[in-house]
């Protein structure tokens, strides 16, 4: 976080004893020797989905668009290049009997052809992001039917001028596939790059599997994810990543449900399919939207494991997404649905000779991922998903019971269908029940009480998807302006004051590309090469940085402050730093003043960290990306009894040590 760090003076800019501008009588009290609830470490996560282009073209750093040839049309994301190119010359070829996963490849035939003669030229994901003095690994799957050929690979700018470049030549003559790779470096930034491919000499190759990343991926892992994107998440400290979805986990029918046995393995057999995402909305078409599995369920464990977040994976239950063809497996044939969810804890915890923890063993992770969270179907909803739920429960309950079942509440936070789900779930005594709202800022100011009277005993809720929404859901128009995430600190003041009842929460969906999204607002956004947080990124953030352990009670005339004077509030403890962490969201126009009455006696020396802006409508953009960003300052208290000041429209998060 780049925080801006301002020394505040003896009694600080935002803390002036005695001064009474804009001050009124009202008391803040904070009993900081009763707790009312532990917060779990999962309290706040994320929630990551592949949509917005969010895995490929996203944190899957391959820069190669239709790599294998697989996608509806075998050509989509290459042009056929230069002259020498006759009819015939080029053939997808296809060879599903001995291949399913990845049955097409590339035939290529040149006669005597140099550079600028005959090849293929890739647009990338919207243009492919290269970085200057960057190294690129290029590499390939080949077979040669008539030796001759070298690939002459060529990045080219956006006026089409070589900024990068490099021979391959295959070493391996006999017609087996082989892979090569071959690095180069880059001499120019370029965000629309195109990758081109001179197919140079004489004779006939077949080529698959075409790929290209950049050096500096998340930890330098070849083939792995693009850093700046992960270190947005890393640097939130999520409590747990969920993923892959979603709608994506339910699928448009259920040939299109997210089947996590194909997203692992080697990636050359893993085989893609259609995003949902790719023609959900006709008024954003992405008829170039694939899943290739690149990022499978190995690579989410992984990932989750390198931020320090519990790993949630959710599963599909039987049923398709109920929005689009609402398909569903019979009862009957629900076991290997069942299975998989089985196979997936062993793959996740099983030691190494069990059959799945052997497979991850395999796959370079001999260790288990110590999963603890498991959900099971996305946004299903009716008796339907019940009877299926009740299945997998008493199955996994049966084998794994320490395994924790997230289950689904619906679309809605409320109505008939919730109304039904949600007593239906906890008559089964469902572990955590998965609530969405994408709601209006107002919905989000108003419901800050929302589980002030759920019962205490019994499930747990995870806010599993929401986001204020300036416009209709699912309207292009909708921004992640400061409104909506200021209303959102409002809301979780709520979820933290109800920590007892809530333990996990995360904002959906995580990321957007700017040249590629369905779905508007988003927490990240990212071009080829830059990435930015919104308002509503560092809301999360600084919620998930000063989580705290444990609740205390904070209240304003004997209430919670849940709107009154349109403030509201919700105090932690760290038990281990001894810390007392205070949120305040003041959502009036209106600097507020305040006077704040503790137990104990607090430490001189105070840190707040202040997100504010006078303007709702204002947004963070790639070209200004920290217009509202956290502010930190130094502050002194002067003793159990201090004056408050709040900014208009701001969230403060003031850590005293006790
Ligand atoms: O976050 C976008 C979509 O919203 C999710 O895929 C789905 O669960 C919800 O409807």
């Amino acid at each position: 976080m780049k925080n801006k760090v301002v020394k505040v003076l003896a009694l600080g800019l935002l803390l002036l004893p005695g001064i009474t501008k804009a001050q009124n009588n009202n008391v803040i009290n904070i009993e900081t020797r009763t707790i009312t609830a532990k917060i779990a470490p999962t309290m706040w996560g994320v929630f990551f989905e592949d949509i917005n282009m969010g895995a490929d073209g996203g944190i899957y750093a391959e820069l190669v668009k239709n790599r294998s040839f697989e996608f509806f049309r075998p050509l989509m994301g290459w042009t056929v290049s230069g002259e020498k190119v006759k009819e015939g010359d080029l053939l997808i070829l296809n060879r599903t009997p001995v291949h399913t996963a990845n049955p097409r490849f590339l035939r290529a035939t040149v006669r005597n052809t140099v550079a600028g003669e005959a090849g293929l030229r890739n647009e990338g994901f919207r243009g492919i992001g290269i970085k200057q003095g960057l190294r690129y690994d290029f590499s390939v799957y080949y077979r040669q039917q008539q030796p001759g050929i070298r690939l002459h690979v060529q990045l080219l700018n956006a006026n089409g001028k070589v900024i990068g470049d490099t021979i391959l030549t295959p070493s391996q003559q006999d017609t087996a596939w082989h892979k090569e790779a071959v690095s180069f470096h880059a001499t120019e930034t370029e965000a629309k790059a195109s990758l081109q491919l001179w197919l140079e000499g004489n004779g006939t190759i077949d080529l698959d599997m075409i790929s290209l990343f950049p050096e500096d991926t998340w930890k330098r892992r070849p083939g792995g994810m693009r850093a700046d994107m992960i270190q947005q998440l890393a640097d939130m400290k999520p409590g747990f990543i969920r993923f892959p979805g979603g709608c994506i986990v339910e699928g448009f029918d259920l040939s299109q449900r997210y089947q996590w046995k194909k997203t692992i393995g080697p990636v050359e057999e893993r085989q893609l399919i259609i995003n949902r995402w790719n023609f959900e909305f006709a008024h954003r078409p992405t008829p170039d939207y694939f899943q290739t599995f690149g990022l499978g369920f190995f690579e989410y464990f992984q990932l989750a494991e390198d931020i320090g977040a519990e790993p949630l994976p959710i599963l599909n239950c039987g049923m398709a997404c109920q929005f689009n063809s609402a398909e569903l497996v019979p009862l009957d044939e629900l076991d290997p649905y069942i299975q998989d969810a089985l196979d997936l804890i062993e793959f996740a915890n099983g030691d190494t000779t069990s059959t799945w923890g052997k497979v991850r063993a395999h796959m370079g992770h001999p260790a288990p991922f110590q999963l603890k969270l498991l959900g099971i179907g996305n946004e299903n909803w009716g008796p339907q998903y019940v009877e299926r739920l009740q299945r997998f429960t008493k199955a996994i309950r049966e084998r794994y019971p320490d395994i924790r079942l997230v289950n689904s509440s619906g679309t809605d936070p409320e109505g008939e269908r919730f109304d039904y789900l949600n007593k239906a779930l906890r008559d089964m005594h469902a572990d955590i029940i998965d609530e969405h709202y994408y709601r209006p800022p107002q919905w989000f100011l108003q419901n800050a009480r929302r589980y002030d009277n759920y019962p205490r005993n019994g499930s747990k809720v995870f806010a599993g998807e929401y986001a204020a929404q300036s416009d209709k859901t699912v309207s292009i128009h909708n921004k992640n302006n400061w409104l909506t995430a200021l209303s959102e600190a409002a809301f979780m003041t709520g979820l933290e004051r109800n920590a007892a009842v809530v333990n996990m929460a995360s904002y959906a969906p995580l990321f957007a590309h700017a040249d590629g999204w369905q779905w508007t607002p988003d927490l990240i956004w990212v071009d080829n090469l830059r990435s930015y947080g919104t308002p509503n990124y560092y809301v999360q953030q600084l919620f998930s940085l000063n989580k705290g352990t444990a609740v205390v009670p904070v209240h304003m005339h004997n209430d919670v402050i849940a709107g009154l004077d349109s403030l509201y509030a919700t105090a932690a403890l760290d038990e281990k730093s001894h810390e007392l962490i205070i949120k305040l969201v003041n959502v009036s126009d209106k600097e507020q003043g305040y006077t704040v009455q503790l137990d104990a006696k607090p430490a001189v020396r105070a840190r707040l960290t202040v997100l504010q802006h006078d303007d709702v409508n204002t947004v963070n953009s790639f070209e200004q990306p920290g217009r509202v960003s956290p502010k930190e300052m130094e502050m002194s208290i002067p003793g159990k009894r201090f004056p408050l000041q709040l900014a208009p429209r701001s969230l403060s998060v003031l850590r005293v040590r006790l």
